[in-house]
């Protein structure tokens, strides 16, 4: 069995999926420790940089959560976090880390169960995964300025998203048509 314990970041929307992880809490649902969760208004104001963060940072996985399509308390914020999640699947893979890792969930403050079953599931997964490969390397460059390539290349590719988020910031989709020309 397994002793890697990954670390799993969790954005949770305040209104429908935070309220969801609580009454997991308060039912005493039981789900693993590994989720360290971020209370966010809205998945739609998950941004892009901050998963592409997350990993660098050495999250295993990433959570965006929110209120199921059509309850999201700002209308369409769910909605984008959707468009991203697409985008951002191909982006990771890009980067060398498995889309798997990233995974969108719909969840209700009624439903503290589903919650504990997502984060179960996702743990499950990533176990089965292990360490991201890249962002490890990464990690061991750091100390060695950067001297392989594929270390290098990837820097390169977190400052490009960088700046891509500067000029975008109006839309998703131009983000997205921005990512998809610069490639
Ligand atoms: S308020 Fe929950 S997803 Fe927008």
């Amino acid at each position: 069995m397994s002793r890697f314990e990954p670390k799993i970041i969790g954005f949770l929307c305040n209104w429908c999926s935070y309220a969801g992880a609580d009454l997991a809490g308060m039912s005493r649902i039981h789900y693993p420790h590994n989720i360290r969760i971020i209370r966010v208004m809205c998945s739609g104001r998950v941004d892009p940089a901050f998963i592409l963060e997350a990993f660098e940072l050495g999250a295993d996985g990433v959570l965006v959560a929110g209120c199921h399509l059509g309850d999201c308390h700002y209308t369409t914020g769910n909605l984008k976090a959707q468009r991203r999640f697409i985008m951002l699947k191909a982006l990771l893979e890009q980067l060398g880390i498995e889309p798997e890792r990233l995974k969108l969930e719909w969840i209700s403050a009624a439903e503290g169960e589903k919650f504990a079953r997502a984060i179960r599931e996702m743990v499950e997964e990533l176990k089965k995964l292990g360490l991201v490969p890249l962002m490890k390397r990464m990690r061991c460059d750091r100390s060695s300025k950067l001297k392989t390539p594929v270390a290098k290349r990837s820097y390169d590719f977190m400052d490009r998203i960088k700046l891509l988020k500067l000029s975008c910031k109006s839309s998703t989709l131009s983000f997205s048509i921005s990512i998809s020309q610069s490639g």
